[in-house]
């Protein structure tokens, strides 16, 4: 069972593709399940022609950061907590608040895009996820 510890029985962290770039770029914001539970989800963020993978939980108190405001200032894009709007960089995950909201590589290949991650990721819920 998914404890939502550690990233051991997953096969470690490695690439997982996510989906054709073309149609993940149609949305500005997609929230990618994680085998590992909801806890593990991850916001893939499609902004100025580029992705950015980070935790999909506030590192806060939970908040759904896909469904934050996203600003640019000096060149930072920054998404904006939609329950406290504590802010968090796109690239890095640093806040000014000095909490880190957990960031993910993406890579592109052969038009489908890739995640770093320690469990398997989908836009659909992973089975056990329905029951909650
Ligand atoms: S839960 Fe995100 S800022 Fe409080």
């Amino acid at each position: 069972m998914a404890s939502g510890s550690g990233d051991e029985g997953e096969g470690g962290v490695s690439w997982r593709l996510v989906g054709p770039a073309a149609v993940l770029s149609g949305k500005r914001c997609r929230l990618l399940h994680s085998s590992l539970g909801r806890d593990a989800d991850v916001c893939l963020f499609y902004v100025k022609g580029e992705f950015f993978a980070m935790d999909a939980r506030c590192a806060h108190s939970g908040g759904p950061l896909c469904e934050g405001d996203i600003e640019e200032a000096d060149g930072v894009l920054q998404v904006f907590c939609p329950w406290h709007d504590y802010d968090f960089d796109l690239r890095t995950g640093k806040s000014g608040t000095s909490l880190q909201q957990k960031v993910y590589e993406v890579k592109l290949e052969e038009g489908n895009v890739y995640v770093k991650h320690g469990s398997r990721l989908s836009l659909q819920p992973f089975p056990a996820d329905q029951k909650r």
